[in-house]
């Protein structure tokens, strides 16, 4: 069952494409994700490499290709699209981020934890 959703940023603090991290409280404790934006498209997904369970991002908020165009794992180097975060390339080939459902209202963006 999905919580109530939680504030996380401000749009306006989320470049594009740009990635921020966050924390969501919930039941089972605390939640660790991240927001991406591209081309005005925003995605938010756990941060956890299905590869080893990792935090993805290599840097404080950084967890896109210098390009922008890609997700990558800071670890091996795993790629992953940014609109489903689907892994292209890497020890994790085929699998998937886990996705969270993200909603922008007043320029506010909220996530809800996964099911
Ligand atoms: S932990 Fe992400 S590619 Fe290995």
């Amino acid at each position: 069952m999905g919580g109530e959703r939680q504030a996380v940023c401000r749009l306006e603090e989320l470049a594009d494409p740009g990635s921020k991290e966050f924390e969501l409280d919930t039941p089972e404790g605390t939640e660790y994700g991240f927001v991406v934006q591209r081309d005005g498209e925003i995605r938010a997904y756990v941060n956890s490499c299905p590869h080893t369970g990792a935090a993805l991002n290599w840097a404080p908020d950084r967890f896109l290709t210098k390009a922008g165009d890609l997700i990558m794992c800071g670890v091996h180097g795993a790629i992953f699209r940014i609109e489903d975060g689907h892994c292209l390339q890497g020890p994790c080939e085929g699998r998937d981020l886990q996705a969270m459902p993200v909603e922008v209202e007043d320029g506010q963006v909220f996530v809800k934890s996964p099911d």
